[in-house]
């Protein structure tokens, strides 16, 4: 049996960010505990306000953020902090090595029903040790990332993580409080037949995101000569689970709907995390066309199409592209 911690001092490349991974998780045991007691922790509803995104902020978005930026702010090698719930930035510990973004509570929406939800981080490496740190330190590519990964708080809690080239899950011990290794190596088939999107949104999309759609649901009789099945947790944090477990294809693609016309997911602690994810085990994932990881991004809080999942259906989603703007 392989505890999180001993995985970490076995991988350690890095102690720092082994150091910040530990931080982090142990949050995640606090906020796996708040969700369990659910409404009998008063945890549930709205908080009243909305974030930087205009997006209405439920309790427990505001306590998984709270949480995270005092744990993570009193660690010594964190420099600094980006939320998904916060305008800006938290300057941390100057002399750090280290940068976290993060999304406290993925799936916020399935709080109030008792569905899944998740946290999903990011480490980048920070440029400018023993000064402050601005916003703009954390606009580095996703490439940059030193590890990412995402708690996942379902029938059972767990982590997800990439620190070196492999990607690992561990499951959350209620009986110990330890994470323990449960599968090493994980791999994602290049084929699939599953697929994730919200096809409310079809009138908002670009036109080969709808004839990708229009063939998988045409299935056997269509092009693709085969049926497929939609599954959609509607938290992007169980829908890249469900991926590293069995394969897929997730998307939440370029969308008028959104002021920006790009899409819902926001990069840089949504899009790159997952998207490290997802490539270590073997998958694709792009914004239809370009690599995420490669994305210089421009702000913290930016949007971004997002594809992601088994290889093929990638592929065959930028080739969609690609054909439709040589026409
Ligand atoms: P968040 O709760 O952090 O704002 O993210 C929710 C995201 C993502 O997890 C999910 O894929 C998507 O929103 C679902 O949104 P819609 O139900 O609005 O399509
Ligand atoms: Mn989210
Ligand atoms: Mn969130």
């Amino acid at each position: 049996m392989t505890t999180l911690a001993q995985y970490l001092k076995d991988h350690a490349s890095n102690p720092a960010v082994n150091d910040v991974i530990t931080t982090i998780t142990e949050v995640g045991k606090t906020i796996s505990q708040l969700l369990k007691k659910g409404a009998l922790a008063d945890i549930l509803g709205e908080a009243g306000n909305q974030n930087v995104q205009g997006e209405e902020q439920k309790k427990l978005d505001v306590l998984a953020n709270d949480l995270l930026l005092e744990a993570l702010t009193k660690n010594s090698h964190c420099a600094g902090v980006a939320s998904e719930e916060l305008d800006d930035a938290t300057p941390a510990n100057a002399d750090g090595s280290l940068l976290v973004l993060f999304d406290p509570l993925d799936g916020s929406s399935n709080i109030d029903i008792n569905m899944a939800v998740g946290t999903i981080f990011s480490i980048l490496p920070y440029q400018r040790q023993g000064q402050p740190s601005k916003n703009g330190d954390f606009l580095q590519a996703g490439n940059k990332q030193l590890a990412a990964g995402y708690l996942l708080y379902g029938t059972s809690t767990m982590l997800a993580l990439t620190v070196a080239d492999d990607v690992v899950m561990f499951s959350l011990d209620p009986d110990s409080g330890d994470y323990i290794l449960v599968q090493d190596k994980v791999t994602i088939d290049a084929d699939t037949s599953e697929y994730a999107i919200n096809s409310s949104n079809y009138r908002y999309w670009r036109a080969p995101m709808q004839q990708y759609i229009d063939e998988l649901i045409a299935g056997e009789a269509g092009v693709r000569a085969r049926d497929f099945n939609t599954r959609w947790v509607a938290a992007m944090v169980g829908d890249v689970h469900r991926i590293l477990c069995r394969g897929g294809l997730f998307t939440y693609p370029f969308d008028t709907k959104y002021a920006n016309k790009a899409g819902k997911l926001r990069l840089m602690y949504e899009a790159n995390p997952m998207s490290l994810l997802i490539e270590r085990a073997g998958g694709g994932a792009t914004d239809a066309i370009n690599r995420i990881l490669d994305i210089e991004p421009t702000d913290i809080h930016q949007r971004i199409p997002v594809v992601l999942g088994s290889k093929n259906e990638v592929d065959y989603i930028k080739d969609l592209h690609l054909q439709h703007e040589n026409k």
